[in-house]
């Protein structure tokens, strides 16, 4: 059976391009990207979900209440059927309905080894700390601030001559590695959460 993905995101959608293109490659199998919604109307995730043929929707947070907002994405997901849901470099933070809703079955990718480094700006937290090896996670998203249960995350070496920048940058190549891999073993039903643990049945 298709695991039905919606994403959401605010930007660039580099990893939203990932997952795209290890569904394409047949990385991820039986799974497929059903519906990508951004809070930003500008985002250029939008774009690249609709060169794919995936429906991309822009929903307008200034003409909303938080609490309408999400009831808005839920009937979204409701109908569209959706079984997983990723948060793509979505800059808003979720409310409890959503999580509820679909408890287990929300992924986030930060750049920063978790639990070190929340919120925002994690690689420029990270490079100013001084820190030898930086990373990223992809986790489970609970209700509170990258918090959840830890799937995946891979580390980088910090280099002498890095600058915020080029560390950010490969740290995001190991994003697009560990994201589809996320979501691969989350699809072939491969992940136990047990408490704040989550086991891998790869
Ligand atoms: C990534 O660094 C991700 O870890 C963070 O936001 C950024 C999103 O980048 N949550 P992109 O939109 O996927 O290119």
């Amino acid at each position: 059976m298709t695991v039905k993905i919606a994403v959401l995101v605010s930007g660039r959608g580099s990893n939203l391009q990932a997952i795209i293109d290890s569904i394409e490659r047949g990385y991820i199998k039986d799974a497929a990207v059903n519906l990508v919604i951004s809070n930003k109307a500008d985002a250029y995730a939008l774009e690249r979900a609709r060169k794919h043929g995936i429906n991309a929707v822009f929903l307008d947070p200034g003409r909303y209440d938080r609490s309408g907002y999400d009831r808005d994405i839920l009937k979204l997901l409701n109908n569209y059927d959706v079984d997983l849901l990723l948060l793509a470099g979505y800059f808003r933070i979720l409310g409890s309905e959503i999580i509820d809703a679909y408890r287990d079955r929300i992924l986030n990718i930060h750049p920063s080894l978790l639990p070190a480094f929340k919120g925002l700006h994690a690689q420029r937290q990270a490079f100013e700390y001084g820190v030898k090896v930086a990373g990223c996670t992809v986790h489970y998203v609970d209700e509170g601030l990258d918090s959840g249960p830890i799937i995946l995350q891979s580390c980088v070496q910090v280099l002498p001559d890095d600058t915020e920048e080029t560390l950010t940058g490969r740290i995001l190549e190991q994003e697009h590695i560990i994201y589809p891999e996320a979501v691969r073993l989350f699809a072939e039903g491969k992940l136990k959460v047990e408490g704040r643990k989550v086991r891998s049945l790869d």
